[in-house]
């Protein structure tokens, strides 16, 4: 992505800081016009996320009508008074931000994998697959959804605090998918009360569950467990709507990702590519299998830069469920 090509000697995006200029056409002034960049409109997109939320007003569209809310074309900026890296970065944002808060649960998910489509190494290595500007869009994500979710070999493997810390926003909750009950309480989500935490199981294991990282930390799901085995999401969906929260992260890993969309759970996907080769590690997209090309789902798709990676921005609305 054009605004996240700059980096500093340590890795650092330079994006906190950047802005550019263009020149006033008014004949009588020569001063040049700085055009609000990413600066300005992260804090509109944490208003608009706040907004949906319950937790803070309608952001108010600016007198120079930088932005506004269209009737059903959501939110929209205008192109002529914004920076072209801060135009780019709404226009991923964009669907996380239109959801309205009477929507039914809307979910997206990501995966940073290699070229030869793997997410870790075999041991479960994933520090870092991709570069640090897709590290900021994760927490970008974080701060805009009301919970991230992660899978069991995901929290054991990372250990991972799932928090905002490289952006200013809020910390989502932080939701755990262990129906076996094999993380450990000392993972850092369990302890560091720096955010709501849920491990999620069936309902039949809550109270194991409870016993060991507390009744405040568990949701168990009335018939998430399914007789063949599977989880039923739809019914974590649920389940996660009734405690408020209904803009879902989906942040891995590849099984979790899988799953979702086999079950036709996820509305968007945000698959970076980093140019890397890991060779035999972890595999990212795992699906039921296609027999005829033709038959194979090919969703709406869009590119962004984000570095050295590529990011598909994939639109999976229209994906049937596979039969799993
Ligand atoms: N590059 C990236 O973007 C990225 C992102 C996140 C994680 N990672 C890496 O990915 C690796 C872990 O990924 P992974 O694919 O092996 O595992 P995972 O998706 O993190 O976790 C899978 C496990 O979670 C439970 N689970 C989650 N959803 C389930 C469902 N719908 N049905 C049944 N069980 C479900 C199961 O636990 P049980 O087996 O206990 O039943 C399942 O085996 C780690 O190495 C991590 O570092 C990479």
């Amino acid at each position: 992505m054009g605004w996240c090509r700059n980096v500093d000697r340590d890795g650092r995006s330079l994006l906190q800081t950047e802005v550019v200029t263009a020149y006033d056409p008014h004949p009588f002034t020569t001063a040049p016009r700085a055009l609000p960049g990413v600066d300005a409109l992260w804090p509109l997109c944490l208003a608009i996320a706040r907004h949906r939320r319950g937790t803070g007003p309608a952001p108010a569209p600016d007198a120079a009508r930088r932005f506004h809310q269209h009737r059903s074309h959501g939110f929209v900026l205008d192109p002529a008074a914004w920076h072209p890296e801060a135009l780019e970065l709404f226009s991923l944002l964009k669907p996380v931000l239109d959801c309205p808060p009477e929507s039914p649960t809307w979910v997206i998910g990501q995966l940073g994998q290699s070229l030869d489509g793997c997410i870790a190494t075999r041991g479960g290595d994933a520090n870092f697959v991709n570069g640090p500007e897709m590290l900021l869009h994760l927490h970008r994500l974080r701060a805009l959804c009301d919970a991230v979710i992660v899978g069991a070999a995901t929290a054991a493997i990372d250990n991972p605090q799932l928090t905002t810390r490289r952006v200013a926003g809020e910390h989502p909750v932080r939701v755990l998918i262990d129906p076996t009950l094999r993380l450990a309480p000392t993972l850092r989500v369990f302890t560091d009360r720096q955010a709501p935490t849920l491990l999620v199981c069936d309902a039949a294991r809550e109270a194991e569950a409870a016993a060991q990282v507390g009744a405040d930390q568990v949701l168990g799901v009335p018939g998430l467990l399914k007789e063949n085995g599977t989880l039923d999401l739809p019914a974590l969906l649920h389940a996660l709507r009734q405690r408020g929260l209904h803009v879902l992260f989906v942040e891995g890993g590849g099984i979790t990702v899988s799953r979702f969309i086999a079950q036709g759970c996820m509305d968007r996907l945000h698959l970076s590519i980093a140019p890397v080769l890991i060779g035999g590690g972890r595999p990212g997209l795992s699906l039921p299998v296609g027999m005829v090309m033709r038959n194979c789902p090919r969703p709406p798709a869009s590119v962004f830069r984000m570095g050295a990676d590529v990011l598909w921005d994939l639109d999976l609305r229209a994906l049937a469920p596979f039969a799993t």
